[in-house]
């Protein structure tokens, strides 16, 4: 697959190959959402989020601590629950500003949201306690980190509730979990996924692995029965890729439609089968390119250099001064980047919250496991080249 400039399109997500299967099952001392005493599947992870809200039985219209630095995402699923929001504000570690949260809000929030933004996990204790002095249940989102230890406890274990997303982390189209360290889940009603959307699960792992030149040896046959069937969708496809010139409506592009489902088999078979070592080894390896790459550059910095020892990445946090135009350039490119820059309508600016600063300025590189060392330097290097663009004096460039 090729971007628009020519070259080799790179996976915004992971890819299933043979090397999935290969490596340690799992690796000595990094902890991961499986440990947790109770879990159930969903189909992903703002239906887990959904499904924490729900196993808390509150009241309808109750307050829902939620941070200002989201995606979407992670506010679809209190609305959905009949519950409303209130934010707070993320300091510069992406903690929790407790002090942004007035004491009325708090004396009436049944429940806080918290992310371990972009992999890195983080100790909750002190947010577990302020919680805890308030009957507030927490919800850990652990969306950004399957893998890794947050301060004193292992990710998901700080949270009445946890919530992760299984497509950031393995080779599947959607999937999460609901989990507990503490309490136990009442199974949730979820309905099964018919037919079709099984073999739809299936064919999309499949055809995005021959669509990235992955699966040697039944590939090709695999790629000429997409190409037939690609052939037959072509006029809805077309349909499909016509992205967003109208306003988004938030909650019609959270596509919340399968939240009370069985997540699809994809999810489940993929999940048990798939070693983790691999995918903790080559994320913690991409980190640490790009790291190397945006050491020192005028114009951008790494929110944290360095990846904690024990955390697994998501993505590469870089913070850019001119981020609006890198980032359009870099979608142009078709490069695997992020911005959370589609925020909730009512988001408040509160006072040193670094939030609506984040939703601007951080691009989110991808880190997965299926971006070699040579797509990360492509992608730091493209980075890098749009950074002294930036810096060029108007009328000295190459046109
Ligand atoms: C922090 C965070 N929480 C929750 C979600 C929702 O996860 P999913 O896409 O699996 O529904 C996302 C998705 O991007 C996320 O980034």
């Amino acid at each position: 697959m090729t971007a628009r400039d020519g070259t080799r399109q790179l996976p915004r997500t992971p890819l299933l190959d043979w090397s999935s299967f290969a490596g340690p099952r799992r690796l000595a001392g990094v902890p991961s959402i499986d440990d947790m005493a109770a879990s159930c599947l969903t189909t992903s992870g703002r239906a887990a989020i959904y499904l924490a809200l729900l196993q808390l039985r509150l009241d309808p219209g109750s307050l829902v601590l939620v941070p200002t630095y989201h995606c979407p995402t992670m506010v679809a699923p209190v609305i959905l629950a009949g519950l409303r929001v209130a934010y707070f504000g993320i300091g510069a570690t992406g903690l929790p500003q407790l002090g942004t949260i007035a004491d009325a809000t708090a004396a009436h929030a049944k429940a806080m949201l918290v992310s371990h933004y972009f992999g890195h996990p983080r100790s909750l204790a002190e947010v577990r306690q302020w919680c805890d002095a308030r009957q507030i249940a927490l919800i850990e989102d652990c969306a950004h980190c399957y893998f890794g230890s947050a301060g004193e406890r292992p990710v998901g274990a700080w949270g009445d509730f946890a919530t992760a997303s299984l497509s950031k982390f393995f080779p599947v189209p959607e999937g999460g979990v609901l989990a507990s360290a503490s309490r136990p889940i009442v199974a949730p009603k979820l309905t099964p996924q018919g037919l079709r959307v099984e073999l739809k699960s299936w064919t999309d792992v499949l055809e995005s692995a021959v669509t990235y030149g992955r699966l040697a040896g039944v590939g090709w046959v695999l790629a000429r029965i997409f190409a037939i069937k690609n052939r037959i969708n072509r006029s809805r496809a077309a349909a499909a890729q016509d992205e967003s010139t109208a306003p988004p409506n938030m909650m019609l592009a959270c596509d919340m439609g399968r939240i009370t489902r069985r997540p699809a088999s994809t999810a489940v078979v993929l999940k048990r089968l798939l070693p983790h070592g691999r995918i903790i080894t080559r994320r913690r390896s991409n980190y640490a390119v790009y790291a190397q790459y945006f050491r020192q550059v005028d114009g951008a910095y790494p929110l944290y250099p360095e990846a904690a020892a024990d955390a697994v990445p998501y993505v590469f946090p870089l913070w850019v001064d001119d981020a609006d135009r890198v980032y359009q350039n870099l979608r142009s490119l078709a490069l695997p980047v992020f911005r959370w820059d589609r925020i909730w309508p009512d988001t408040p600016l509160l006072a040193g919250d670094v939030g609506p600063s984040w939703s601007r300025h951080v691009l989110q590189l991808l880190c997965h496991q299926d971006l070699s060392d040579a797509d990360v330097t492509r992608t730091a290097v493209a980075t890098l080249a749009l950074l002294s663009a930036e810096r060029r004096p108007t009328g000295s460039g190459t046109g």
